[in-house]
């Protein structure tokens, strides 16, 4: 696949996202031949320095998980760095530079800008922008989180956007929205009949989302702090998983459709009740550079939520994340209705459970029950496991190339719209007024007792107990593919 030749303008391009995540996305796709010679990348950063001197000081190599010397030495003649003072540049001088180098790559007038930025200066950014809304050929830019501090900041610097900006010409990134298995949800959901007609609340018990990081907040503490896992985590990217899990089938396949049924969660989504929120903090987080020594940011969180539409009436959903947690995964757990009386010799059948793996170990598991082989009398849970890597190969794209690649195709599905991020921060603006002060949590463990607690005393012995597939009850079984089947 390759994408139209278009200029990528790259600011905040000296910070460690652009590092972490966007070069190495930008190299795999220049790898790929998905960008052509005729796709420079424009970084622009505030220091003085020479295109030679920013490449060197990128140290690149380090976060490419694998590379060829000969590409790379390539992609590094893509990469053109342009010193740009936010609040004091000249606009003739800008264009010239831009237009010079869209000439020598041949590049044309098409161009996508990416905002690697902290929001406070988004609005500086699109100034920038808007001197080349008249140019011909399409422009598009992109947002990177957060968009907004809570519902009043996301809804002024929407404002001052749109008034440079049309919707369709936005592109705000939730990264999770760009991995492989956050994009089969969908797929999973509307592209198969046997699980299009259980996905409701006669069939369904309740629903788990969990993202789970063994990190800290390492050298991000000045953002962190202010910040916390609630809108760190919880405004996008677990509140994004429960739109695609949640939501109803879309009036069509098309990218407004899909984005009005996920919209429309996030209205129903009921406020939640003091007590169904816990909140930790891990042990040792306010000695980290850069935190203050009485901070109460929140490095955990764990509730149930409800959602008001006649489909998921009365099923919970409990959405968990954490840092310094004892392990790192993603997964999305669908845990059917079971007969709970129905218990033969005192051992009970255990309940379906759809398993969506997001991280690492991608897949998708099925649980069911199957009847033992040494005890006639009793069932155990097995789990049908689709491997993503094992059947497609470890190379399905990291999730920034999905994203970059959606937008260099004018593809806004997986961008969250406005609508969304406004009834999102609703929901969180009166989520952080009840919640109570975060609980302090060992390092390595699975979070504050609490937590645990909470969803306990719903009956569900969520996360490590019976229905966790990674109990010691649920043996794992290989799905294979279908062709190897007679
Ligand atoms: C980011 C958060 O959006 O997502 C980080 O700001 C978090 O705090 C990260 O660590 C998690 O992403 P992933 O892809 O590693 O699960």
């Amino acid at each position: 696949m390759i994408v139209e030749k278009h200029m990528l303008v790259l600011f905040g391009s000296t910070g460690d996202l652009t590092r972490r995540k966007i070069l190495p996305a930008l190299y795999s796709l220049f790898e790929k031949g998905t960008l052509t010679r005729q796709c420079p990348i424009v970084c622009f950063g505030r220091q003085e320095l020479t295109t030679e001197e920013f490449v060197k000081g990128l140290d690149l190599e380090k976060y490419l998980k694998k590379y060829d010397q000969e590409i790379l030495l390539r992609f590094f003649r893509q990469l053109q760095y342009v010193r740009l003072d936010l609040r004091n540049f000249d606009s003739a001088t800008l264009k010239q530079q831009l237009h010079r180098i869209a000439t020598a790559y041949q590049a044309g007038a098409n161009k996508l800008f990416y905002l690697a930025l902290p929001p406070g200066v988004f609005g500086q950014a699109v100034n920038v922008i808007q001197q080349f809304v008249d140019d011909d050929g399409w422009y598009r830019v992109v947002f990177e989180k957060p968009f907004g501090q809570d519902r009043q900041s996301a809804q002024k610097l929407n404002d001052e956007i749109r008034k440079v900006l049309d919707e369709e010409q936005i592109y705000r990134v939730d990264h999770y929205l760009g991995k492989e298995l956050v994009q089969n949800i969908f797929t999973l959901r509307f592209h198969n009949e046997i699980f299009k007609w259980v996905w409701h609340k006669d069939a369904i018990d309740h629903v788990q989302i969990i993202a789970s990081e063994s990190l800290g907040v390492e050298d991000r503490a000045g953002y962190y702090d202010k910040s916390g896992a609630v809108r760190d985590m919880v405004q996008n990217h677990l509140l994004q998983l429960l739109s695609l899990v949640a939501m109803e089938p879309p009036s069509g396949y098309d990218e407004q459709s899909i984005r009005d049924a996920t919209g429309k969660v996030m209205q129903k989504l009921r406020p939640v009740k003091k007590d169904d929120v816990v909140l930790g903090q891990y042990e040792g987080y306010v000695d980290a550079k850069g935190v203050d020594p009485h901070s109460t940011t929140e490095t955990f969180a764990a509730f149930r939520v409800f959602i008001d539409s006649p489909r998921w009436q009365g099923v919970p959903f409990y959405l968990k994340t954490g840092k310094k947690l004892n392990e790192r995964y993603a997964d999305i757990k669908v845990v059917f209705k079971h007969d709970r009386e129905l218990c033969r010799q005192g051992d009970c059948d255990q309940p379906n459970v759809i398993v969506i793996r997001i991280q690492p170990d991608d897949g998708i598991g099925i649980a069911f029950n199957v009847r033992s082989p040494e005890n006639e009398s009793i069932t155990e849970s097995v789990l049908m496991d689709f491997c993503h890597h094992c059947y497609f190969g470890p190379n399905t794209p990291e999730a920034y190339e999905s994203i970059l690649v959606n937008v260099m195709q004018g593809e806004a599905t997986v961008f969250p719209r406005w609508d969304w991020i406004d009834a999102s921060w609703t929901f969180i603006d009166q989520f952080l007024v009840v919640a109570e002060q975060p609980l302090l949590y060992t390092k390595g463990s699975t979070g504050p007792v609490e937590s645990n607690e909470l969803l306990i005393q719903d009956g569900r012995n969520w996360l490590h107990g019976e229905m966790s597939p990674e109990s010691s009850k649920l043996k794992r079984s290989v799905l294979r593919p279908l062709s190897v089947l007679r």
